[in-house]
Order: structure tokens, then sequence, then C-alpha cells
């Protein structure tokens, strides 16, 4: 194990995070967000980010994940949440919103960066900074995923970050169209501005 890795997961904000995680998650997606915690912390150190920031966005990403569709929309009315209409047609973008409360309110998390990270995990936004962007790929490319493109975007992540978000965004608007589903904004919204190769 990467000894960065070893440090951040001994440190006693992850290690009180990891059990609230490990009581709360199915095993399979405690697995998926270690894993999501190691690459994190690997791109970080290769992209120059703060890997005290990417530990906790990866750490609490999917915190709301062991809640009921309707527990979260408990939630997300006692926050007085806003969605718009495409957030209100499908339940797994409900659970970034309350993983901010957590990390706000049970785990005292300020940094906007950690926040911005955890708010954008499932749809993207052409606004992402570093440790969201970083977060982003590896949630969709750690080791334990499956989908097709994983090994495009996992080669991507290491070499070039803005290149691996646009085909995170590109993979992510294929399989919906090959759902019938819809598409949120900020999806095509990060895939438009990757694919100039601008800043995101
Ligand atoms: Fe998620
Ligand atoms: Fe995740």
């Amino acid at each position: 194990m990467n000894c960065t890795l070893a440090k951040l997961r001994a440190h006693p904000k992850s290690i009180e995070i990891q059990k609230y995680l490990s009581g709360k998650l199915s095993e399979k997606r405690y697995q998926h967000v270690l894993s999501v915690q190691e690459m994190s912390i690997d791109l970080a150190q290769v992209h120059g980010a703060n890997t005290w920031h990417i530990n906790l966005a990866a750490l609490l990403h999917d915190s709301a994940k062991w809640m009921s569709v309707q527990e979260l929309h408990t939630e997300i009315k006692r926050y007085e949440i806003r969605l718009d209409p495409i957030e209100k047609q499908n339940p797994s973008l409900l659970h970034p919103f309350i993983g901010v409360k957590i990390a706000i309110e049970k785990f005292a998390v300020t940094e906007l960066e950690i926040l911005e990270a955890i708010r954008n995990h499932t749809t993207g936004s052409p606004s992402m900074g570093m440790i969201a962007q970083i977060l982003y790929v590896a949630d969709f490319a750690e080791p334990t995923r499956t989908h097709k493109e994983v090994d495009v975007v996992r080669k991507l992540a290491y070499t070039d970050l803005h290149r691996a978000v646009h085909h995170v965004a590109r993979a992510k608007i294929v399989y919906l169209l090959e759902k019938g589903v819809l598409i949120h904004p900020n999806t095509l919204h990060t895939y438009n501005r990757t694919l100039k190769g601008g800043e995101i």
C-alpha cells in the first residue's frame, strides 16, 4: 500500500468516517469507496492536488448511498433543497446533495473544493476544480469497476485528466442514451467543455 494512503487512512478523522461508512454501507459499496479513495489519492499525487482534500471527498462522496429513495427525499425536503426536473425524476442523482450535508454536519467539512467534488461526482459539472475532476474520474474508473471504456479512462486519468473527464462524460451520455432516459445538462456541459480542450 502506498504510504500516503496508509497515513491518510490512519488519520483520526478518516477512521471516524471509515467507521461510519462501514456501519452504514453495503460491503460492496464500502469496498468501492475504499477503491475510489486509493485511486483518487494516487491521482492527486500524480497531478499535484491536495491529498487530504481528495481523501475526504473520496471517503464522503457516497456517504448518503445507504438511504432509501424515500429517506433521501425526506432529507431533501428537510434541507429545503430545490431539485431541477431531471433530479426529481432520477433517484440516483439525490445522494450527492445529502452527502454534502453529511460532510458538513456530521464531519465538520468546510472546504468548498471538497463539498463541490461530492456535489458534482455523479453528473459532473463544467466548472469542476481539480479535486472534483479527480473524484469524477476515480468514481468511474476505480479498479472494481467494469464499465465499457474503463480501461481507456484509467490510462488517461494519469496522463491527461481533462481528456479522462471528457471520456467519462461521453461514456455516461452513451449509457443514458442507450437506456433511453433523461440526460442531466451538467453531464452535457461537462462533455462540451472538455471537447474543446479548454480548462474546466
Ligand atoms: Fe455516487
Ligand atoms: Fe461512488
